[in-house]
């Protein structure tokens, strides 16, 4: 009977190895068949059970049973695991499957030009300041000495909306007015945002486009302030120090003495396409704010002064990044914007 004991305990270890080393469902099968099937091991040791004696029939019965038990455990365990795997891996991986593209989202040149500029501007202690884009005449124009008949007011191409009193706003020197009416002097305040003209539209004109208003208002600024503002800004965004600035006389009427301030190629020293072999770029208008705009927002100007500039944040995209079609910025076409992700 010692023989029946170690043929148990021997079909056993066999039997637990080849399931273990089993490694598809097809070969477990076949271990299974070998050793629980109808002529498999156990199954012949169970039949030699009646050649015994009660005595013996009594020992070994239940522990053949206890063992195909055992087995049948272990193989159902084995065969589940088995499983598993072949629903995660190699039966379902097929190296030749397409997969569908999938297209990453990203910010919009816009949010990144925008905040870009803000970054700069909050660094040199500016606060971010919002005006609505449907303004009044009043904050548009004449709170900016702009009065009613005076010719700047067409050079504006302004959308004029149904409701009297309302437009567009054509520029977000608008924000100027809002920010001093909220916040009394000294004030430092930088307002991008969307500004409208009702204009045919070319490659580097649209009917909609962003702007960037600063404006800064203390005791005794000076006109070197505004261009050491200027020039600070302008070599932060383009990412040179080199960046020199030159400045023209121009004409705004909100501002007294009113210039254009150009920046030096961040591209050449000696003239490229984008300077148009120039050197030079027109980049601002600005100035020191006119006496007439303080006073109509209750600042007093023999106390207080201040500068202004304004310009086209597309321009300055435009330029940084070789950007030929200002119309791009909101066509939602997306080989451009994925230039930019
Ligand atoms: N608002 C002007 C425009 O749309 C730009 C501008 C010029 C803003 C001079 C200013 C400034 O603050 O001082 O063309």
């Amino acid at each position: 009977m010692k023989n029946l004991k170690t043929k148990i305990s021997t079909i056993e270890a066999q039997c637990l190895s080849e399931l273990k080393k089993a490694r598809s469902l097809e070969s477990l099968e076949s271990v299974r068949v070998s050793y629980l099937g109808r002529n498999g091991a156990l199954t012949d040791l169970m039949s030699t059970l009646k050649t015994l004696s009660l005595d013996d029939k009594r020992t070994f019965g239940p522990a053949l049973n206890q063992l195909k038990q055992r087995l049948t455990l272990a193989y159902e365990s084995r065969k589940s695991e088995l499983e598993k795997k072949s629903n995660t891996s190699d039966a379902l991986f097929d190296v030749t499957a397409y997969k569908p593209h999938q297209m990453q989202g990203s910010l919009h040149l816009y949010t990144q030009i925008i905040e870009q500029l803000s970054s700069i501007f909050i660094s040199m202690g500016y606060t971010i300041a919002d005006g609505p884009e449907m303004e009044t005449e009043y904050y548009n124009f004449t709170t900016l000495n702009i009065p009613e008949d005076h010719p700047a007011r067409d050079s504006h191409d302004t959308f004029w909306l149904s409701q009297p009193d309302r437009l567009l706003r054509t520029h977000t020197s608008s924000v100027q007015a809002h920010g001093m009416e909220k916040t009394p002097p000294p004030l430092a305040l930088f307002a991008p945002g969307r500004c409208y003209r009702n204009e045919a539209t070319d490659a580097t004109h649209d009917f909609m486009f962003t702007q960037g208003e600063g404006v800064f208002i203390d005791k005794n600024v000076s006109m070197a302030q505004l261009l050491a503002t200027a020039q600070t800004f302008l070599q932060q965004f383009f990412g040179t120090e080199k960046l020199k600035i030159r400045v023209r006389p121009g004409y705004f009427p909100f501002v007294e003495p009113g210039v254009e301030i150009d920046g030096s190629c961040p591209f050449c020293d000696k003239g490229c396409s984008v300077c148009k072999y120039t050197t030079w770029i027109e980049l601002l208008g600005a100035g020191l704010i006119h006496p007439n705009v303080l006073r109509v927002n209750g600042i007093d100007p023999d106390q207080y002064n201040g500068f202004a500039f304004g310009f086209g944040i597309e321009r300055l995209a435009m330029i940084k990044y070789g950007i030929t079609d200002i119309r791009l910025f909101h066509s939602a076409n997306i080989p451009f914007l994925k230039q930019f992700a």
